[in-house]
């Protein structure tokens, strides 16, 4: 194909360091769009045209950990917290499934008492058992221990999102307190994986300090653990946290770009992945989905919490928009412009990486 000879030329090697490096440097506005087409044109070839959607249930802002990045770290006395009933998350989770969301993503706080942890199992089987198992559920809950992550995977959640942050173990430790170790975060990964779940991470995009270096780093570190799936996101300024003051420079222009440049380099070295279009580049941008599509994503996440908790699960700021009674669906047609013909309602979407590898669970 014309257009891939074009990012590595003259041969079918996969890119390597500095050819990632040199997409994530590209500044000419014509360079870059040349390389979103050939990410776009990669995408229908290996994993089609369609748009894939998962409704993120964000279920409870409690959190014991203290990322320096994160608005609703523990140390943040300026949040309320709050933590949604069970009753409400399957309510929430089966009316987005009749309007056409065919998987969903339970996120919160990351928890490890034994109450959180029963709630979150009684939770997914739950689920699964009042949609007759039509929803498929992925688990964004964080560091647990295997045990946990087994009980989570037989209680019928097949899909984890824990996103290593950066691979680069100096800025991780810059971005996190002691105790929140990388390696830790690696052998998660490792167990979610051995325990047969589709595994998906991600990185934060434009972190200060992080280079285009440290970021192909990344985009390789991901085909190196074979991911099923990608959700990474620019870095967003929240004034309420200590990474806030090193950031003060940061132009939202210039990280969003840096965010579609990575989805661009990760559906060129992963061709048949998921890689979402996530809500850190519509927080960004009004057009932020829409782009991150055109870039090489195939998958969106509107979020289904309700509005009255939304603007207190505060990552960052710029997430707190409300659907108000729109459904998700329709609002996302309506964001996605004339793409969104090719939003694929009701499935969970499995890519065919996964059915390749045959850990697929056909759907
Ligand atoms: N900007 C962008 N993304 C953030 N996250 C947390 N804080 C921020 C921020 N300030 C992301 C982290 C985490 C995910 C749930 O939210 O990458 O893994």
């Amino acid at each position: 194909m014309a257009a891939d000879r074009e990012i590595y030329p003259g041969s079918k090697k996969p890119p390597d360091h500095e050819s990632i490096r040199r997409i994530l440097d590209l500044s000419t506005t014509g360079e870059v769009q040349k390389t979103f087409q050939t990410a776009v044109h990669i995408k229908s070839r290996e994993v089609g045209t369609g748009i894939y959607l998962r409704g993120i249930v964000e279920f409870s802002n409690i959190c014991d950990n203290n990322c320096y990045y994160c608005g609703i770290r523990k140390s943040n006395r300026r949040i309320v917290r709050f933590q949604m009933s069970e009753d409400e998350i399957v309510a929430i989770s089966l009316k987005a499934n009749r309007q056409g969301i065919g998987s969903i993503v339970l996120q919160s706080g990351e928890r490890r008492d034994k109450k959180y942890l029963d709630m979150v199992e009684r939770l997914v089987r739950r689920i699964k058992k009042e949609s007759k198992g039509k929803i498929g559920i992925t688990l964004s809950l964080g560091e647990q221990d295997e045990e946990t992550y087994h009980r989570w995977f037989r209680a019928g959640a097949h899909r984890y999102l824990l996103r290593i942050e950066t691979t680069n173990k100096r800025l991780y430790r810059k971005i996190h307190p002691k105790g929140q170790s990388y390696n830790k975060r690696f052998q998660c990964l490792a167990a979610l994986r051995e325990i047969g779940y589709q595994v998906g991470s991600g990185v934060l995009i434009g972190i200060p300090g992080q280079t285009t270096d440290d970021l192909a780093g990344d985009v390789l570190f991901f085909r190196e653990i074979d991911l099923d799936m990608i959700g990474m996101g620019p870095y967003i300024i929240h004034p309420q946290t200590p990474l806030a003051e090193e950031a003060r420079d940061h132009d939202q222009k210039v990280q969003l770009d840096l965010g579609l440049k990575m989805i661009a380099a990760c559906r060129i070295v992963m061709p048949d992945i998921n890689i979402a279009a996530t809500t850190a580049l519509q927080a960004l941008d009004p057009l932020g989905w829409r782009q991150g599509i055109q870039a090489g994503a195939n998958v969106v996440m509107p979020d289904i919490t309700p509005g009255k908790y939304r603007k207190d699960y505060f990552l960052y700021p710029g997430k707190d928009y409300d659907l108000g009674n729109t459904d998700p669906v329709a609002y996302l047609r309506f964001h996605l412009g004339d793409i969104s013909v090719n939003i694929v309602p009701f499935k969970w979407g499995d890519s065919p990486h996964l059915k390749k590898s045959n850990r697929g669970f056909n759907h």
